[in-house]
């Protein structure tokens, strides 16, 4: 999980987020899938001051950030076996639990509904906060609503911004995030587990541990902004085209300012009209890792339009193509 570009938690800047966090303030920390916006979980007025903060509708649940498993049974009433063995195969790690609520999960954090999300974070720096505040971090993505989800400090700084001047009291810095894209998160409300949003963890993974098929949810879904068509949209509008119709997509666009997101062997044809043209890494890896970092950018290039070439099928690629997908609907 570290890398040379994540440096080593920093015991007084730990310090400090943690008693502003019990202070009832708000903390942005990194995770290994995007940065977090947190609040200590069960401090009602903190937990509100993130929906001010993101901008976000008060009906949408956050998930709740937890040490170990052991707070399965502070904050969920029941877990199935299922939701057990995942959290012992993947924990900490990039996956999210939906379980039924126990009284602890406040309204604000349940979004009303009658179930909870819980994820045990691996970054180094979420679970020296984790630690150090001594409790539960009900944590969001660190951005405004409905905009790219932030994978370096940097991004949220430029969105949501420090106090005095921004809305966030402390931005921790532990580096770029080293998965990229939000937590898989698996609804555990129902007779049979659900995949809510696809992550790193893979469905196949899930189903390898669970021995049961884990399908999408339908529509009957719980409430839950990454599921909105429009979420994570750059504000430039996003074209997703088949690597066979760059060219033409090109063609059709003449004098328009273009940013450009291929694989290295079609961006050597993107017209010379490109703003800004990006090389698609060929890993789905290497693509979440560099998916909103390459977004923001995109957006910031003063592109009127953006060209991303579909990347490659396969199940590695289901949290990706999940995101490119959002990103691409403008309406
Ligand atoms: O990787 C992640 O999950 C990141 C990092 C910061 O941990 N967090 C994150 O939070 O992506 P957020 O709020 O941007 O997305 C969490 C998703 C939302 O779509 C939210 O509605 C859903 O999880 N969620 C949270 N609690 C839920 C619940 N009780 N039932 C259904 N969906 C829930
Ligand atoms: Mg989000």
């Amino acid at each position: 999980m570290q890398d040379a570009s994540s440096p080593a938690p920093d015991p007084a800047l730990i310090a400090r987020a943690a008693q502003i966090l019990r202070a009832g303030g708000l903390v942005a920390f990194p995770t290994e899938t995007v940065y977090g916006l947190g609040a200590a979980a069960e401090q009602p007025e903190a937990v509100g001051r993130i929906f001010s903060a993101k901008g976000r509708p008060a009906d949408h649940p956050v998930i709740v950030h937890v040490q170990d498993a052991a707070a399965i049974d502070q904050w969920a009433r029941t877990a199935p076996e299922g939701a057990r063995r995942l959290a012992q195969r993947f924990w900490p790690g990039p996956l999210t639990l939906v379980l039924p609520r126990a009284a602890r999960a406040h309204d604000l954090i349940t979004g009303g509904q009658d179930s909870v999300g819980l994820r045990c974070p691996a970054h180094p720096w979420a679970r020296a906060l984790l630690a150090a505040c001594g409790g539960a971090i009900a944590a969001p993505s660190a951005n405004s609503f409905g905009r790219i989800s932030p994978t370096t400090a940097a991004h949220v700084r430029a969105d949501l911004g420090e106090a005095p001047q921004g809305k966030v009291d402390c931005i921790l810095d532990g580096g770029p995030c080293p998965v990229g894209i939000e937590s898989t998160i698996v609804d555990f409300t129902g007779v049979t587990p659900r995949l809510l949003r696809p992550g790193s963890i893979t469905r196949a993974q899930l189903e390898g541990v669970l021995g049961v098929p884990v399908p999408d949810a339908g529509s009957s879904a719980p409430r839950a902004s990454g599921r909105l068509d429009s979420h994570y949209a750059p504000r430039t509008p996003l074209v997703l085209v088949p690597m066979a119709g760059l060219a033409a997509a090109i063609n059709a666009r003449r004098g328009e300012r273009l940013g450009v997101l291929a694989p290295a062997d079609a961006l050597l044809d993107a017209s010379p009209q490109a703003v800004l043209r990006l090389i698609a890494p060929s890993s789905a890896e290497d693509y979440a890792r560099r998916l909103y970092a390459m977004l923001h950018e995109l957006d910031a290039s003063g592109a009127s339009t953006l060209l991303v070439v579909q990347p490659p099928q396969g199940p590695d690629w289901d949290g990706v193509h999940d995101r490119l997908r959002r990103a691409a609907t403008t309406i």
